[in-house]
């Protein structure tokens, strides 16, 4: 399936859907779907690596599929898995009613088909006749060996079930591996992906996702806020702000109903934005806040 017809079409279809994607993501997301290779998106936390995907996914139609990865995800999770309560009772029921000196073998071949099967993300998504983005998410996350089960998807967009057989996808999914870089993929896996970093979007940038997203909140106040925003970033802070808390922190002020983002706001406000005490002190000593509490 044709994904996009080119980078423009990106823009449009995800601007449509509230994504406001730079240049550099749109190209790279065009390809991912012109080539149909897996698209890796690295960056830091909140920049929208996640949400990119749910955004392709919205603009093509298509189901997003879920590959949340953490630590000790594993082959039953992620691909697939046998139902063995169901096996169990199959057998079960056989012996009673008298198939107890039936073969092994025709047992076998009875329990391990597909009414038995318990299918997770990445053979579901390879299965899908219909249009499928696949979003991998935090694939830092996992142990290195879960990076092995995803490399036969990646490359060969096909799943081996030994009982079964080899399922390849009848249609390509779209996927979009997230990664926080919190440690180094594997080289097989980078190699079988386009490549992305997001990073923190230009202030020109980061005003039209607030303006899209809290269109409430005063025109002047959102330029103060991203300037705001910009000037933290800026220093060196443990948790650096990101779009979804410069979002966030627009809907604090239309809550609010405030027009104007003085220093007494940005002090009562900054909670929503900073999240770590040594970062309010130093965010408070550089904008020079009076801090009262
Ligand atoms: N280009 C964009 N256009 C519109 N909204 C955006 C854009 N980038 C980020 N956002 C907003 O930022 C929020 C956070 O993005 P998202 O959840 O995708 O971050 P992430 O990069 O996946 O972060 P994490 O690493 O913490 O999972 C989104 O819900 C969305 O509101
Ligand atoms: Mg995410």
């Amino acid at each position: 399936m044709t994904w996009f017809a080119s980078p423009a079409d990106v823009t449009t279809r995800l601007g449509a859907e509230g994504y406001l994607a730079d240049a550099a993501t749109a190209t790279t997301a065009y390809l991912a779907g012109a080539l149909e290779k897996p698209l890796l998106v690295e960056g830091p936390a909140g920049v929208g690596k996640t949400e990119l995907a749910k955004a392709v996914a919205r603009a093509a139609g298509a189901e997003l599929v879920r590959l949340q990865c953490y630590e000790g995800l594993d082959e039953a999770r992620a691909l697939y898995e046998w139902n063995y309560k169901k096996q169990l009772l199959r057998i079960q029921a056989g012996a009673a009613a008298g198939e107890g000196d039936r073969d092994w073998s025709a047992t076998h071949d009875d329990i391990f088909t597909e009414e038995f099967l318990l299918t997770r993300p990445l053979l579901t998504a390879i299965r899908r006749d219909d249009p499928t983005v696949l979003l991998v998410d935090e694939v830092d996350k996992t142990d290195v060996e879960v990076e092995g089960l995803l490399l036969e998807v990646l490359s060969d967009f096909q799943v081996t079930v030994p009982e079964l057989g080899t399922v390849v996808a009848t249609r390509r999914p779209f996927v979009v591996l997230t990664s926080n870089a919190t440690r180094e993929l594997s080289e097989a896996v980078k190699r079988r992906c386009l490549y992305l970093h997001l990073d923190y979007p230009t202030t020109e940038r980061e005003r039209e996702i607030v303006a899209s997203q809290v269109p409430d909140l005063d025109e002047r106040v959102v330029g103060q806020l991203v300037a705001t925003v910009a000037r933290l970033r800026e220093l060196d802070l443990r948790k650096a702000p990101s779009i979804a808390e410069s979002v966030d922190w627009a809907r604090t002020l239309v809550a609010l109903e405030i027009r104007d983002l003085d220093e007494e706001v940005v002090d009562a406000t900054l909670g929503v934005v900073l999240k770590h005490v040594a970062d309010h002190r130093r965010a408070a000593k550089e904008l020079k806040l009076a801090r009262t509490r």
